[in-house]
C-alpha cells in the first residue's frame, strides 16, 4: 500500500498554491522555488489553463501535489473523479464536505490507495454574513465542526479550514486527521479576498498540520525568500517537526 502522506518535516508542511495563469508561469515559479518548496497545490485557475499536464511532471521530479479540485457532485460523478484523480499519482483532492460525497469519494478509492482525501468545511473566504446570504443559518465556527464531525465519519483522512477553527476541529476530529489550512498571512499583510485569517506561526501552534500559501508566497517579490521566511516560522513554532 502506498503510505497516505503525513508530514515530517516543516517543508512537507507548507503547500504552495500554484496560483497563476498558464503552465509556463507555474514551472518558472517552481523552477525559481527549487528545493525549498517540495509540495505544491494545483487549483482551479492552473488546472484550466492546461495545467493537469503539469501534474505527472511534478510527481516524477519528487513533488508532492495537492489537487485540490473541491469535488461536488452525484455519488456517481464524484466517485469516477475520485478514480481518475487516484490514478495521476497525487498525495491529497478535495470534496467539499457534503456527507454523500464524502462516502462516495471514500468508497470510489481503492483500499490500498496513496490518495488522501480533505474535506472542505467552509471556504475561508466566507464569514457568517456570506453564509446567511447563502441561507446558513449557522455561524462559521459551527458549521466548520459540524461538518468536521461529518468527513470523519465518512472516512475522509483530514479537513481544510481557517486556521482559526483548527483548535475547535482537533477537538473533534481528534489527533489523527490532517487539519490543513489555507488563508495564512504574514502578520500585517493584506488578507486579500481571504476573511478567516492567521499566521504561519499561530496557525500551527492552533493545531493545523500543513499550510497552504498562494499569493504570499507567489506574489512576493522573491517567492523563494518569502517561501523560506514562512518555512522558519513553522519550524520554529513545531519545534522541527
Ligand atoms: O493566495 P492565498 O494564500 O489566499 O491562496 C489560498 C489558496 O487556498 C487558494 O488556492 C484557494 O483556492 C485555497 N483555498 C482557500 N480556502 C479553502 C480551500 C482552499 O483559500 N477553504
Amino acid at each position: 500500500m502506498a503510505a497516505r502522506f503525513r508530514p515530517e518535516s516543516p517543508r512537507d508542511r507548507l503547500m504552495v498554491a500554484l496560483d497563476v495563469a498558464s503552465t509556463t508561469a507555474a514551472e518558472s515559479l517552481v523552477e525559481r522555488l527549487g528545493d525549498t518548496v517540495g509540495f505544491y497545490k494545483v487549483g482551479m485557475q492552473l488546472a484550466f489553463a492546461g495545467g493537469l499536464a503539469l501534474v505527472p511532471a511534478l510527481v516524477s521530479a519528487g513533488k508532492r501535489v495537492f489537487l485540490d479540485m473541491k469535488l461536488l457532485d452525484i455519488d456517481n460523478t464524484v466517485a469516477s473523479g475520485v478514480k481518475s484523480i487516484e490514478a495521476m499519482g497525487v498525495a491529497l483532492t478535495t470534496i467539499h464536505a457534503y456527507p454523500k460525497a464524502m462516502r462516495a469519494a471514500a468508497s470510489a478509492r481503492g483500499a490500498q490507495s496513496g490518495l488522501g482525501l480533505l474535506a472542505v468545511t467552509v471556504l475561508t473566504s466566507l464569514d457568517d454574513r456570506d453564509l446567511a446570504e447563502a441561507g446558513y443559518a449557522a455561524t462559521a465556527r459551527d458549521l466548520v465542526s459540524r461538518r468536521a464531525a461529518d468527513a470523519r465519519a465518512a472516512g475522509m483522512d483530514g479537513i481544510v479550514c481557517s486556521a482559526q477553527e483548527a483548535a475547535s476541529v482537533r477537538a473533534v476530529v481528534g489527533p489523527d486527521m490532517l487539519i490543513v489550512t489555507p488563508g495564512i498571512r504574514p502578520a500585517g499583510a493584506a488578507a486579500d479576498d481571504q476573511k478567516r485569517v492567521m499566521s504561519a506561526a499561530d496557525a500551527i501552534a492552533a493545531g493545523a498540520d500543513c499550510l497552504v500559501v498562494g499569493r504570499p508566497i507567489v506574489a512576493a517579490p522573491d517567492p523563494e525568500a518569502a517561501a523560506r521566511a514562512m518555512l522558519a516560522e513553522i519550524g520554529a513554532a513545531c519545534g522541527g517537526r
